[in-house]
C-alpha cells in the first residue's frame, strides 16, 4: 500500500513530552504542511520486518540498527493502538517497508515528519478493509513514530493538540485550515556549515531540565497557540509573525538553557535573521523567520513578498536554498 507525504514547518514548536515513549507532548503545537520535497512509502505484509530506504537519486541508503528499531517500535505501538480500537491483528507484526525519500539530507527539513505521516497513511490503507480510520486516528499513528509527523497527516495548517492523561490516543492532530486558505511560501535557507546536531528525540528528553520550560508550556497553552490560530484564520500577517518569532526564540532559549545545553543556531542563522529583519522593515515585506532543531532558517512569506524573499535567499553566501509552499499533506497513492 503506497502513500506519499511531505514535511511541515512549525510556528508554535513542539518541544518536550509528558511521555517520551508514547510521544505525548507537554504542549500544543501548530504548523503548515509543505508541498515538497516528497517521501513515498510502500508497505506490505511480510514474514520478517524489513526496511529498505532509497536516496533521492535512487541509490540504496544504508539504514543503521537504530533506524530499523524505530520502525519496529512504531509498528509495535501501532498494533497496541489498533488493539485499543478493538481490531486485534488488523496489522501484521511483520511488514516490509520501502521508503523513497526525495528529501536531500542536511537541508534542515524534518524527514521524520514526512516519513512517519507517510507510513501512517500506508498502514491506514493496508487495513482499510478491517477498519476505516479517520484522519485524527491516522494522526495518532503518525505521532507514535514522530510527534511532528502527526501534523503532516493534514494539508494546510494543523495543530497537534497535547490533550491530557497517559492513554496512547490522548493526543492527536486536527486541521485548522486547508491548503486553499492562505497561499504562504516557505523559502528554506540551509547554511552549508551544519553543526553536528543532537536529534529531536534526544532533545525532547532534555527539555524539562531547562528552568524556562514550565513558563514556555504555560505561555503556549494560555495564549500563544490560540493567538497563532487566530492570526492564521484572520490572515493577519503581523500578528502571525510576532507570535511565531516569539515562540521560535523561546524554544531556542529553552534548548540553550537545558542540561546539557543544546545550541542549534549558528552565526549564519543570526546573520540571516538580522538581514531579513532589516529588509522587512525597509520594504514592508510580509515575511517571518523560524528555525527548528538546526541552523536552517525558514522564511515564511505571502505571495506578494515571495520574489523579494527568493532574491534575498539566493544572495546569501554559504547557503543552500529550497523553495516550498503550502501543501496537501499525506495521501494514499491509488
Ligand atoms: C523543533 O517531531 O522531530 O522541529 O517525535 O522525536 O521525531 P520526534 O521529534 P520531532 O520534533 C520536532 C521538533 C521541532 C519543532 C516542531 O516541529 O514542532
Amino acid at each position: 500500500m503506497k502513500a506519499h507525504s511531505t514535511p511541515n514547518i512549525a510556528f508554535i514548536k513542539y518541544w518536550g513530552n509528558r511521555d517520551n515513549d508514547l510521544r505525548l507532548p507537554q504542549a500544543d503545537s501548530l504548523s503548515m504542511t509543505l508541498n515538497t520535497p516528497t517521501v513515498e512509502i510502500d508497505v506490505d505484509h511480510a514474514d520478517t520486518l524489513s526496511v529498505q530506504s532509497f536516496e533521492p537519486d535512487g541509490s540504496p541508503k544504508e539504514l543503521g540498527e537504530k533506524h530499523v528499531q524505530r520502525f519496529a517500535k512504531h509498528l509495535e505501538l501501532t498494533r497496541h493502538y489498533l488493539n485499543k480500537l478493538g481490531v486485534t491483528d488488523a496489522i501484521p507484526n511483520k511488514a516490509s517497508i520501502t521508503v523513497r525519500s526525495g528529501i536531500p539530507s542536511g537541508i534542515g527539513l524534518a524527514s521524520s515528519a514526512a516519513v512517519f505521516s507517510c507510513l501512517a497513511r500506508s498502514y491506514q490503507g493496508l487495513i482499510k478493509d478491517t477498519i476505516e480510520l479517520n484522519d485524527e486516528q491516522a494522526s495518532v499513528i503518525a505521532r507514535l513514530g514522530s510527534g511532528s509527523a502527526s501534523r503532516s497527516i493534514f494539508g494546510g495548517f494543523s495543530a497537534l493538540v497535547a490533550g491530557e492523561g497517559s492513554e496512547i490516543d490522548s493526543s492527536k492532530s486536527v486541521q485548522i485550515a486547508d491548503e486553499n486558505h492562505w497561499a504562504l511560501h516557505d523559502i528554506v535557507l540551509a547554511p552549508s556549515l551544519q553543526h553536528k546536531k543532537v536529534g529531536s528525540t534526544e532533545g525532547h528528553a532534555l527539555a524539562q531540565t531547562s528552568p524556562h520550560f514550565a513558563d514556555r508550556i504555560e505561555a503556549i497553552m494560555n495564549r500563544r497557540q490560540q493567538e497563532c490560530i487566530d492570526a492564521i484564520l484572520a490572515k493577519d500577517f503581523e500578528k502571525f509573525q510576532a507570535v511565531t518569532e516569539e515562540d521560535c526564540m523561546d524554544m531556542h532559549h529553552v534548548m540553550e538553557t537545558s542540561t546539557p545545553p543544546l545550541k542549534y543556531l549558528n552565526e549564519v542563522t543570526h546573520r540571516i535573521i538580522a538581514d531579513i529583519t532589516n529588509l522587512r522593515t525597509s520594504q514592508h515585506l510580509p515575511v517571518l523567520y523560524t528555525m527548528d532543531a538546526g541552523p536552517t532558517v525558514h522564511l515564511v512569506c505571502t505571495e506578494e513578498a515571495r520574489s523579494a524573499v527568493v532574491d534575498f535567499a539566493h544572495a546569501q553566501a554559504d547557503c543552500t536554498v529550497f523553495e516550498t509552499k503550502i501543501g496537501k499533506g499525506a495521501h494514499l497513492i491509488k
